[in-house]
């Protein structure tokens, strides 16, 4: 359906879950594709896999030097950055807001808004020089609605919200833009290792199932190609009508 043949991708958190399914669809469609993830063993694995030509990146997205080698390393490697997937993400504690840590706010934050932020800032110096470019980042229907107990998640993806309307309004007069795919929830490793019931998670969309990572890399392909090159700024939900409600 989509080509991404001669295309360059980056796709942060690729190791597993909607990153992994990332990488697979891309690399299916005909792109390289550099695979990144903080789990050196796991990012090899995942890379092993794809029959495309891709590099498996051992970066941690909010370490800001990790970063800047991680878009180098690509570069250098194949010449230019052509999209970004900033999909590293990880959940919080669950627990009301009284009952929550610093220790917790600095490690969400320090992954899910600062890893996309060097990530983005990276990214951006890149495709200024190349004058090309696309980035999508994954943010989440919790970008747009809360959940409560996940004050540190939801208001990390919020900000990433605010971060891609924000640049993309920045860049929006360069061949560059910014998006973001807001998924409901869908069966991951992330998933599985914070909510107990997944059948009541699934009633909450109004479809009343979970999503599927492929349902997410759809909607990423369709935000990285030219098939949508009038949108930026866009937040694209694929929830299943959980915020539609
Ligand atoms: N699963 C869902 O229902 C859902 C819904 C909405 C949004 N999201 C978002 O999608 C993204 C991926 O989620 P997932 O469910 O696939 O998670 P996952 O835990 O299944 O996979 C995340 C991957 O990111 C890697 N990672 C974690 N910290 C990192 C870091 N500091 N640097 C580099 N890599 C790191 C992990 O090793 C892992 O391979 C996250 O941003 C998450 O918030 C997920």
């Amino acid at each position: 359906m989509f080509d991404f043949n001669g295309k360059t991708v980056l796709i942060t958190g690729a190791a597993a879950g909607l990153g992994f399914s990332c990488a697979e669809s891309f690399a299916k469609a005909g792109a390289r594709v550099a695979l990144v993830d903080i789990s050196a063993e796991a990012v090899q694995q995942a890379a092993a896999q794809l029959d495309s030509e891709t590099l498996a990146i051992t970066a941690d997205v909010s370490c800001a030097d990790q970063v800047q080698a991680m878009v180098d390393q690509v570069v250098g490697a194949w010449g230019g950055l052509d999209i970004a997937v900033n999909n590293a993400g990880i959940s919080s504690t669950l627990e009301p807001v009284a009952e929550t840590s610093a220790a917790d706010f600095d490690r969400v934050m320090a992954v899910n808004l600062k890893g996309v932020w060097l990530s983005m800032r990276a990214e951006l110096n890149q495709m200024l020089r190349q004058n090309r470019g696309t980035i999508v980042n994954m943010a989440s229907a919790l970008s747009q609605r809360v959940f409560p107990g996940a004050s540190f998640y939801v208001s990390s993806k919020f900000a990433v919200a605010g971060l891609t309307r924000t640049a993309a309004v920045e860049y929006a007069e360069t061949p560059i833009r910014i998006n973001a795919v807001c998924p409901g929830n869908v069966t991951t490793p992330l998933l599985e290792s914070t909510i107990e019931d997944l059948d009541a998670l699934a009633s909450l969309h109004a479809m009343k199932r979970l999503g599927t990572p492929q349902e997410v890399a759809n909607a990423v392909m369709f935000l990285a190609s030219d098939l949508s090159s009038f949108n930026t700024g866009t937040l694209l939900p694929v929830d299943g009508g959980w915020t539609a409600q």
